[in-house]
C-alpha cells in the first residue's frame, strides 16, 4: 500500500486552528493561505451561478478555455489556443494529472514546495534533488542541475520531469529572467519535461515582471497557474494549465481528460461560470490583484527587513509571502538547547513562544540545514474582518510606513518576540 504523507502545510494549519479554537493565540506563519476578501463582482458571479448543477466537460466549458487562454496570451506576451487550456479542482489536481501521464522521475530542487514529492510517491516515481546556491539567495545553476541529472542516469534512473516554481514557495524568490532561458534550453536539449508552476506569477514583488520557460522551451513546458494565490480563493479549488500547442500536448490532453473524468469528472459548475469573469481582464478585479500583491509585497519587505537586522538572513523576497531563514549560524546554541534538526526548531518556536512556521524538512530540505518557512500572508489577517480593514488602512494610508505601524499589531508582536529569541541565542 503507498503511504504518503499528509500535508504538511494543511495539518499545521489545522493545529493552529484547533489551538484558536481552545483560546490559545498563537501567531500563525505557518501557512501559505492569501487571507484577502473575495472580490465583490466574483461573489456576485458566483451567486448568480449557484442554479448550474450540470456536470461539464472534464477540459472545461469552452467560453472559459477561450478566457483564459486570453488572458495569459496577454498576461505573458506569447500566443495560446483555447485548445492548450485545462481546468482542474486547484492546480494540484493538474499537477497530480500531469506526473501521472508524463513517463520518468522527477527534478526537483531542494527544498521544494510539499506537493511535488507526495505526488510522486503517489504515482510511484523517484525524486532526484538538485541543490540551489544558498550563498547566492538560493539561485538556480545548470551546473547542479547537470550534475543531479548525470549522478540520476548513472543510477538507472529516467529523470524525465523537472519542476521548476518561480515565484518560489517555500524560498520567497523568483528564478531570474536569463536563467529561465538557460534552464528551458537545457531541457529542451534532454528533451525533459518543464512543469513550470506559476501559480504566484500575478503576486511579484516589481509590478507585473514574470518569465516563463514556455518562452523559449514551448515544446516541452506546461505551465500551471489558478485563482488561489492572485484572488485569494484557495478554497474554491481552481486550477488551470496551459499545454504544448502540438502533438504531445494533444497527447496530454487525452490523459488528463481520462484521469479527471475517472476521478472528479468535472470543475464545480458555478466556479467555471465565476472563474470567466475572474479571467475576463475586467479592470476592477486586476486593480484588487495589484492591491493584494502590493500589501503583500509591504508586508513581505517589512518582515524580511526586521529579522534581517536580527542578523537573521533569507533571500530577498520577489514574489509571493514566504520567507526562508536559516539559523545555522547558531547551530552550536541550538544544539546546547536539544535543538538538533529544523523540525526540533520549529516545534520549540510553536511550544514555547506560540509562533507556528513550519521545517525546512517539510520541502525536503536536510534537517541539520536548520532553515524555516515563515508565510507573512496570516498576522492581522487573521479574519475576513481584519483583512478587510486591512485594505481599507492600505487605501486610507497610502504610505507603507504608518500602513505598517498602525494596522499591524501582530507583525509587531512577531518581530518583538522573534528578537528576544534571537538575543538569547546571541548571549
Ligand atoms: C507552489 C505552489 N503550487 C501550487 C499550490 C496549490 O495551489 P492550488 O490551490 O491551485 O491547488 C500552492 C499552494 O500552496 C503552492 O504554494
Amino acid at each position: 500500500m503507498i503511504t504518503p504523507d499528509a500535508s504538511p502545510t494543511l495539518a499545521m494549519n489545522e493545529r493552529v486552528n484547533a489551538l484558536w479554537a481552545e483560546g490559545i493565540d498563537v501567531l500563525h506563519l505557518g501557512f501559505g493561505e492569501s487571507r484577502f476578501p473575495v472580490h465583490p463582482a466574483l461573489s456576485k458571479a458566483f451567486q448568480e451561478n449557484i442554479h448550474q448543477r450540470s456536470y461539464l466537460p472534464s477540459l472545461g466549458n469552452a467560453s472559459l478555455r477561450t478566457a483564459i487562454a486570453k488572458y495569459y496570451s496577454e498576461k505573458l506576451n506569447l500566443s495560446f489556443d483555447a485548445e492548450q487550456i485545462l481546468i482542474g479542482v486547484g492546480s494540484k489536481s493538474l499537477l497530480y494529472a500531469m506526473i501521472q501521464s508524463i513517463d520518468g522521475d522527477l527534478l526537483l530542487s531542494k527544498p521544494s514546495w510539499v506537493s511535488y514529492s507526495s505526488i510522486a510517491r503517489l504515482t510511484g516515481k523517484s525524486v532526484h534533488w538538485f541543490e540551489l546556491d544558498r550563498d547566492d539567495e538560493f539561485g538556480l545553476s545548470i551546473a547542479s542541475l547537470d550534475s543531479c541529472y548525470n549522478d540520476a542516469c548513472a543510477i538507472g534512473s529516467d529523470p524525465q520531469i523537472l519542476v521548476l516554481n518561480s515565484p518560489n514557495n517555500p524560498v520567497g524568490n523568483n528564478i531570474k529572467p536569463d536563467m529561465v532561458e538557460s534552464v528551458a534550453k537545457w531541457a529542451r536539449d534532454k528533451d525533459i519535461f518543464i512543469l513550470s508552476d506559476e501559480v504566484y506569477s500575478l503576486v511579484t514583488h516589481d509590478g507585473f515582471i514574470h518569465h516563463t520557460p514556455a518562452a523559449s522551451n514551448p515544446e516541452r513546458t506546461i505551465i500551471f497557474g489558478g485563482l488561489s494565490k492572485h484572488l485569494s480563493l484557495g478554497g474554491w479549488r481552481f486550477g488551470m494549465a496551459i499545454l504544448p500547442k502540438n502533438d504531445i500536448g494533444k497527447q496530454l490532453s487525452k490523459s488528463f481528460q481520462s484521469i479527471a473524468g475517472s476521478v472528479w469528472s468535472c470543475v464545480p459548475a458555478p466556479i467555471q461560470a465565476t472563474a470567466e469573469l475572474a479571467y475576463s481582464g475586467d479592470r476592477d478585479i486586476d486593480a484588487y490583484i495589484q492591491t493584494c500583491t502590493e500589501i503583500h509585497r509591504i508586508r513581505t519587505n517589512y518582515i524580511h527587513q526586521g529579522l534581517n537586522k536580527m542578523g537573521l538572513k533569507s533571500p530577498t523576497p520577489k514574489g509571493g509571502f514566504y520567507l526562508y531563514p536559516s539559523f545555522i549560524k547558531w547551530t552550536d546554541k541550538l544544539n546546547e538547547m536539544g535543538i538538533l534538526t529544523c523540525n526540533d526548531l520549529s516545534n520549540h518556536l510553536m511550544n514555547q513562544l506560540g509562533i507556528a512556521t513550519l521545517p525546512g524538512s517539510a520541502f525536503g530540505d536536510d534537517p541539520e540545514n536548520l532553515c524555516l518557512r515563515f508565510s507573512t500572508s496570516y498576522l492581522d489577517m487573521e479574519t475576513d474582518q481584519l483583512a478587510q480593514e486591512s485594505i481599507d488602512a492600505y487605501e486610507k494610508e497610502n504610505q507603507s510606513e504608518s500602513f505598517l505601524t498602525l494596522h499591524h499589531p501582530r507583525i509587531a508582536l512577531f518581530l518583538e518576540k522573534f528578537g528576544s529569541f534571537i538575543s538569547e541565542l546571541d548571549k
